[in-house]
């Protein structure tokens, strides 16, 4: 009963696929976000929540998005209205919920291209020394502050660097998505993946053996820095705001509740084995976060900073740690040109790999709900993301991309995996679901996960939304805690994800009609 298109592309090899979800999922979120998320969030306390999120969400998540998408792609669909139409073939609305999965991931490569290009920039600076004058703290920060444009100073006095930066970077985007599935993320990931873990790897093996370099510090070394991580705190398990968060980092780190991998799953052929890829992909995932990007950048932190500076700089902002903590403590080591320059373009290539998937389900949509060719579909991609993309390049000081993160990078992503996990279990029932994920599979699934699937996970996230909506819907919405000279900002931001979120449901509903008159002709 599947009609497969031959127009649409495939992955070459399992390898392949593999490598582009994996790339997917290691993002600048394993390196960036969760550091400072277990640094902000108390150490080990934020650990067990994320253990628990990753069971009972993230592994559950990934199987179906890959398990639902590979369904889609078998009725030419490769996006989350078609994909889901197809799942529910009776529902008239079921498709519009499909139009978050084309939205979020749209919104999230607005300001991650953005941040992406910042490891690129520093990747250069690191090589050419450029950051090696500022030798502490507050020099590093007016260093990053400057580049971003926020304030002139003696390293930048405008926003022109960081402009040329953030086009090399679109453009390379630009130029992979171009070359498609196979020839393009494939071929590029196929590369980018090994080469990311292999300077992963290297500054992982330093910063073990970085030793104790405060002697007036004993007990800030590399084991307790280690404890830091790992010491689990169960206290934590009260606080509802250490879920909210850990439940976040899982989506957002896993790519799952963004629509992504169901669109990349969507090049799969029906024999294709996804439990044992789906969970590879979710291992290599986790390794680079848990034990790589954690460990570098927290261990190292806290042998030279020690365990309360360590929250204070976390806290004081997101990209903190990664962009004026690292190149400081770098600095410090002999080959610190070298070392540097590892880590922010181990960052650069971890963001591309992520950034492309981001931009692939809109590029899909354009090809297969409208049949429009794949050079006209990245041309037409690439001119509204441009546009979108100056939004936090020129607004970043008014809370633009915290804005665009909250509702792209997290609310949403709670709400369209809800989405998910309901359909597929609810309506298209848990036998065929079970028996469609084990198409061609060379592993069973734990059978607990029928139970886990069908009742723990939507309950979970149904728990989570609920307490979202009675702790922070009124201030949210009354934007409470936004300063008051942004709070302009903020609504014309908001006022623009709804112009795009009822564009894209526009584009939808004309996408069905013209279908609909075509089979009647
Ligand atoms: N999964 C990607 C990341 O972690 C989006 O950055």
């Amino acid at each position: 009963m599947s009609v497969i298109k031959s127009a649409r592309d495939r992955w070459s090899s399992r390898l392949g696929i593999i490598m582009a979800v994996a790339g997917s999922a290691v993002g600048l979120g394993n390196f960036l976000r969760f550091p400072a998320k277990v640094a902000a969030n108390g150490g080990g306390a934020f650990m067990v929540p994320y253990f628990v999120s990753l069971l009972l969400l993230g592994i559950p998540l990934m199987w179906i998005e890959w398990t639902l998408g590979r369904y889609g792609g078998g009725f030419g669909h490769g996006t989350a209205p078609g994909i889901f139409h197809s799942v529910w073939q009776k529902s008239r609305f079921i498709k519009y919920f499909g139009v978050i999965g084309i939205f979020g991931p749209l919104v999230i490569f607005i300001y991650y291209t953005y941040i992406e290009s910042w490891t690129l920039a520093y990747s250069f600076f690191a090589i050419t020394g450029k950051y090696a004058q500022a030798v502490d703290q507050a020099g590093m920060k007016s260093f990053l502050s400057a580049y971003q444009g926020l304030e002139h100073n003696q390293y930048f006095s405008g926003i022109s660097t960081a402009y040329l930066f953030f086009l090399l970077t679109f453009i390379a985007n630009i130029v992979i998505i171009f070359h498609g599935i196979k020839g393009g993320i494939e071929k590029f990931c196929k590369w980018a993946m090994p080469c990311l873990f292999l300077f992963a790897l290297v500054l992982f093996l330093r910063v073990l053996t970085l030793g104790t370099p405060d002697a007036a510090n004993q007990n800030w070394n590399v084991s307790s820095g280690l404890g830091f991580i790992w010491n689990p705190d169960f206290s934590a398990l009260k606080s509802a705001r250490v879920w909210l968060e850990a439940a976040g980092q899982i989506f957002f780190t896993l790519s799952v509740g963004i629509g992504v991998i169901l669109t990349y799953a969507s090049y799969l052929s029906k024999g294709d084995d996804i439990v044992l890829s789906g969970t590879t992909a979710v291992s290599i995932n986790e390794f680079a976060e848990v034990i790589l990007g954690g460990s570098i950048i927290l261990t190292a932190a806290f042998v030279f900073f020690g365990p309360v500076d360590i929250k204070s700089i976390s806290q004081s902002g997101i990209f903190n740690l990664s962009f004026v903590t690292m190149p400081l403590i770098l600095n410090k080591l002999p080959l610190e040109h070298l070392f540097g320059f590892f880590w922010f373009f181990l960052l650069f290539l971890a963001g591309v790999t992520s950034s492309v998937s981001l931009a692939q389900p809109a590029v899909a949509f354009l090809e297969d709900e409208f049949n429009i060719k794949r050079n006209k579909a990245v041309f037409i991609f690439g001119l509204v993301a441009f546009v979108l993309c100056h939004i936090p390049i020129f607004f970043l000081k008014n809370g633009v991309v915290d804005e665009l993160d909250f509702w792209g990078g997290t609310f949403f992503l709670v709400v369209f995996a809800t989405i998910e996990v309901i359909l597929f279990s609810w309506v298209f029932g848990m036998e065929n679901a079970w028996k469609e994920i084990h198409h061609g599979a060379d592993m069973e699934v734990p059978r607990i996960y029928k139970f886990i699937i069908k009742y723990i996970t939507p309950l979970f996230l149904i728990a989570i939304l609920t307490m979202w909506l009675i702790q922070d819907w009124i201030p949210v919405i009354f934007m409470k805690n936004v300063p008051v000279e942004n709070r302009m900002y903020i609504l014309a931001t908001r006022i623009l994800l709804v112009i795009i979120f009822v564009t894209l449901a526009f584009l939808v509903r004309i996408a069905w009609k013209r279908k609909l008159t075509k089979r009647q002709d």
